[in-house]
């Protein structure tokens, strides 16, 4: 099988799993790394060369690589995909990753260890679905979500963009989450949550707006 060449964009904590996933899946062989930190530049990271910035990615003269954006960040994720719009994304799912057979998965989406995504569920792109995290039948994720190591979604969750739910929160069926909103860890969500707010506890309520409101 031809491997086709990524470049992973990040050089961080998050970036470290999505590299093991990347390996240990075998489909793509790592060209480097991208970074925006000016003092990572010509390091090396996870064994593989720190290539360069955004700059370097825009002034790229060959066949542009896929990329996949490694930055835990929702916001910037979004902001970076904006910029590299000639730029193919793959998608980076473990082998132990459970994705039933009719689910949509988006670009650049990214699914670690043991998550499970029944049958249904209409995942966007650049989404990060974190170690063990469960996506119940008929859920729709938005673009750039993060699901953090554990969380469960019971079925028909509607989670909007750029949403981040905390580590081990769950989310009862039938149940939204507005763009741009932040779930707590540990949290019991048993009730509709808008757009752009902080919402904490057992069961979960709102503390606060959260920025940037998307
Ligand atoms: C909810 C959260 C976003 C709040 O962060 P914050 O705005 O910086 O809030 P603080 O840490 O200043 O805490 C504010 C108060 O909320 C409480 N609190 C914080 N997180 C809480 C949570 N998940 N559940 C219940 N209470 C929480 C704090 O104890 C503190 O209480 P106090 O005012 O009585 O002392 C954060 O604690 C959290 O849960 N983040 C999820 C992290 C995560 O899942 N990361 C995944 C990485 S893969």
């Amino acid at each position: 099988m031809r491997l086709r060449p990524v470049i992973v964009y990040g050089a961080g904590g998050h970036a470290k799993v999505v590299i093991d996933i990347l390996e240990v899946a075998g489909q793509h062989t790592i060209l480097g790394l991208i970074d925006d930190d000016p003092y990572k530049i010509g390091t090396f990271f996870c064994g593989y060369k720190v290539l360069g910035d955004m700059r370097t990615l825009q002034d790229w003269q060959a066949d542009p690589p896929a990329i996949i954006l490694a930055i835990g960040d929702n916001h910037i994720r979004s902001r970076l995909a904006g910029r590299l719009t000639r730029f193919p994304f793959t998608t980076a799912v473990h082998p132990t990753a459970t994705v039933a057979r009719k689910v949509s998965v988006g670009e650049g989406t990214v699914m670690m260890a043991h998550a499970v995504i029944n049958p249904g569920a209409v995942i966007g792109n650049h989404v990060i679905v974190n170690t063990g995290a469960i996506v119940d039948h008929d859920c729709i994720i938005g673009d750039f979500v993060h699901l953090s190591p554990g969380v469960k979604l019971g079925g028909h969750v509607t989670i909007g963009s750029k949403a981040h739910v905390g580590i081990g929160a769950t989310v009862i069926n039938d149940v939204s989450i507005g763009a741009g909103s932040i779930i707590g860890a540990g949290a019991a969500v048993v009730e509709d949550v808008p757009d752009g707010v902080l919402a904490i506890g057992v069961p979960a309520g709102v503390i606060k707006r959260v920025e940037p409101i998307p």
